[in-house]
């Protein structure tokens, strides 16, 4: 185990969920200390593609951290501290569409917060607004949508995440209401990842594989989570060629776009190694 002191450093950090462990080839575990205590896990740097990954599971390995309960801050701290400046974020949604069914690519590029109480800044101390309009990186986004072409895996380019509280699924009138806002998908883990992957400037993509119809959608069948994690165990081989694929494709540093000038003029709420 690497400690943070002698911090290697990675180009592309991927936050994932089960059956993606293995994304790294012959990657090392580092065990790194941020000003928010400990990341989810500590990070597996590696290879992928010829290009250094710094994987980290976003529940922890043993999926023991709910969505309301995984340390976003230490987790996007960690990442940054690693020197990445992309971050592939594979998740699992709800659809709320009929047009959108289990086992689909869906590369959202807006998202909604629902949730309530979650740690979502780094600056606590001093007035500092984050522009946000475009809360996910559209290269990232491009170079995604090409990667999953490349195999044939067609992904449906631009929704809305709603990203609700959790743990529990939502009911059929919350459901219906998110629907008729014309919102497309439903998570739990997309808010405060994003926003605090702005904050320290990094380009974040979300990559959503829908694994069930939300309540509003399917009048039968009430979501449960063994069908949300089967859903997407049937996937991950699909999504992790799509990574394979994607992060060789990535810049080694920033893109150079507005993912990086959310807070023009602040400094960075991170001390780099
Ligand atoms: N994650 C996967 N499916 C979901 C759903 N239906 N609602 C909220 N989060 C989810």
């Amino acid at each position: 185990m690497t400690r943070s002191a002698e911090l290697p450093q990675a180009e592309v950090g991927v936050i994932g969920g089960s059956g993606l462990y293995q994304l790294v080839d012959g990657g090392t575990a580092v065990e790194v200390s941020t000003p928010y205590g400990p990341p989810s896990d500590p990070v597996t740097v590696g290879r992928v593609g010829g290009r250094t990954v710094a994987f980290l599971p976003r529940h922890g390995a043993d999926h023991r951290f709910p969505p309301h309960r995984i340390n976003y801050r230490a987790n996007l701290w960690a990442l940054r501290a690693l020197g990445v400046r992309q971050i592939l974020a594979p998740c699992a949604v709800g659809s709320l569409s009929t047009e959108l069914v289990p086992g689909a690519l869906v590369l959202p590029d807006q998202m909604v917060d629902r949730t309530s109480g979650r740690a979502c800044t780094y600056f606590d101390d001093g007035a500092v607004h984050t522009s946000f309009a475009d809360p996910y990186c559209p290269n990232g986004r491009a170079t995604v949508a090409a990667a999953a072409r490349e195999i044939g895996f067609e992904p449906v380019v631009g929704a809305t995440m709603v990203v609700v509280e959790g743990p529990r699924f939502s009911t059929r009138a919350e459901s219906q209401w998110y629907a008729h806002q014309g919102w497309q998908v439903i998570n739990m883990t997309g808010h405060p990842e994003a926003i605090l992957a702005r904050e320290l400037q990094l380009c974040y993509t979300p990559i959503a594989l829908v694994t069930d119809l939300d309540a509003g959608v399917d009048a039968t069948d009430s979501v449960g989570h063994a069908e949300v994690l089967r859903i997407f165990a049937a996937n991950v081989e699909r999504l992790r060629e799509v990574l394979h694929r994607a992060v060789p494709a990535l810049p080694p540093d920033s893109f150079g776009c507005a993912c990086a000038r959310g807070h023009e003029g602040v400094p960075l709420p991170i001390t780099l190694p």
